[in-house]
């Protein structure tokens, strides 16, 4: 973790950065990038990068997209794998899980794949629990309450 910077993306120029970036068998393809790039503009989303050097570490965002009232979304968490089990995708996530509550939100929302068992376990090691989705039944919602 030593050497890993995060920050803030201030531009939306900075998120062609993650074009094509990926991990397990999510990229960040064109399609997800214009989606990225629509969604900054709203009010209080936050998309922090991680680097090592000029190295892509990480990436995660939240926003205020999500159809229950002042819920915020964890749309995006990424590392690369040569990062991985470094702590690094806890700390993204810790950080965007404050923005949030610092942003006035009850709570966060997170989605992920019944076979994603990394992200289930670190959804659940931050107090996230299983919620029925009436919206997404593919996965598994996870949903923080404040
Ligand atoms: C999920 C992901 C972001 C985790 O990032 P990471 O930086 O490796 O995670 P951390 O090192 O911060 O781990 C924190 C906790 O997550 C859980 N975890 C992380 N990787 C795990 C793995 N391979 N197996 C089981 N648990 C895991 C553990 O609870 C871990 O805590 P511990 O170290 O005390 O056991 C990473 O695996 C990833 O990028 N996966 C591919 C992209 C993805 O699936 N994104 C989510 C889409 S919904």
């Amino acid at each position: 973790m030593d050497n890993i910077v995060i920050k803030t993306i201030a531009d939306e120029k900075e998120i062609e950065y993650l074009r094509d970036k990926s991990s397990f068998n999510y990229t960040y393809d064109q399609l997800t990038i214009d989606s990225l790039k629509k969604l900054f503009k709203l009010k209080d989303s936050l998309y922090l990068l991680a680097k090592s050097g000029d190295e892509f570490v990480g990436f995660c965002s939240v926003d205020i997209d999500w159809w229950e009232n002042n819920y915020f979304f964890l749309r995006e968490i990424l590392v690369n794998p040569n990062f991985q089990k470094l702590g690094v995708g806890q700390q993204l996530m810790v950080r965007c899980i404050k923005h949030a509550k610092d942003s006035g939100a009850v709570g966060v929302v997170t989605e992920t794949a019944n076979d994603n068992f990394p992200m289930q376990k670190l959804s659940e090691k931050l107090n996230f629990t299983k919620w029925e989705n009436p919206q997404w039944e593919e996965g598994i919602t996870y949903k923080l309450v404040f």
